[in-house]
């Protein structure tokens, strides 16, 4: 079991939902930490309730899609923090998307935060990861990369890249004593998921969320997936032939989509 006592923790997405929560529950555990997120008021008020538990909490403005300002912030981290034990990648974006309709921007967006982001802030930490043969990174994908989920396309697809590559990550990182950990939830009640039209089944809050990734980051879990019925649905929904899942999956078409 890992011990996160006294571990200085990145977090990308701090500001709201899965990244807020998680670092309440991190500071609650005694990591030190560092926030990032574009809206810093919300970052100052997570950092405020954070530090009720007696560690360092620090806040960085940062698009984690942008490159130039990703490793500016993180060139900050460093020379606050002596090392960065464990980065958690979770900033994330998700737009409906309407097929009739030019949605290009909305793909940019997704893959550059969803895709992009991760891989620029991996590459603030990974070379020195490598050098002091330690370190976590901690990459948060979704169940949604297992099958292309109508008006999900863009958040899908950059789902299934985001995994593919921390599962590249792990292998490649193995020798150097580096942990990659790819966390696959299924629907979490947070800002994101509030604006869905659709059920969600199986749906969590946040703190149930939450407190499955810190177990399974003290496990050191490859996979942290979630909830049993979210993971058995996919599984079904997967191996089902093509035929049956566009049948059931044209359902989700019959909704309008909220404006
Ligand atoms: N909720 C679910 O059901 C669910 C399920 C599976 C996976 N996930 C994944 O979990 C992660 C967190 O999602 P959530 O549900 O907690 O959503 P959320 O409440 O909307 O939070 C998203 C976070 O990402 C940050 N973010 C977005 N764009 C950013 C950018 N360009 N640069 C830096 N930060 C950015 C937001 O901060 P700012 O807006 O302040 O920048 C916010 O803190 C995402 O990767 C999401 O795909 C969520």
């Amino acid at each position: 079991m890992m011990k996160l006592t006294g571990k200085n923790v990145v977090i990308t997405g701090a500001s709201s939902g899965i990244g807020r929560s998680l670092a309440l529950q991190l500071a609650k555990e005694g990591c030190s930490l560092a926030l990032l997120a574009r809206r810093v008021e919300e970052l100052e008020t997570v950092a405020r309730q954070a530090s009720q538990y007696n560690v360092i909490v620090k806040v960085y403005r940062c698009d984690v899609s942008n490159k130039d300002e990703v490793e500016k912030v993180f060139a900050h981290i460093k020379k606050f923090f002596s090392s960065i034990d464990v980065l958690v990648l979770n900033a994330g974006v998700s737009f409906r998307t309407d097929v009739r309709k030019d949605e290009s921007a909305k793909a940019v967006q997704t893959f550059a935060v969803n895709v992009l982001g991760m891989v620029y802030c991996a590459g603030q930490v990974i070379p020195d990861f490598i050098q002091a043969k330690k370190g976590m990174i901690v990459g948060i994908s979704s169940l949604a990369e297992s099958r292309g989920f109508p008006r999900s396309g863009f958040y899908c697809a950059s789902k299934a890249a985001a995994s593919t590559y921390l599962e590249s990550l792990r292998v490649e990182l193995k020798k150097y004593n580096i942990k990659v950990l790819t966390v696959k939830p299924g629907f979490v009640k947070t800002p994101m998921t509030d604006k869905n039209e659709f059920k969600m089944p199986f749906i969590i809050p946040v703190e149930k969320a939450v407190q499955i990734i810190v177990d399974g980051i003290k496990k050191e879990k490859k996979i942290i997936q979630f909830t049993f019925g979210a993971v058995l649905g996919i599984k079904i929904l997967k191996a089902l032939p093509n035929w049956l899942f566009d049948f059931i999956a044209q359902n989700q078409l019959k909704k309008p989509l909220k404006k």
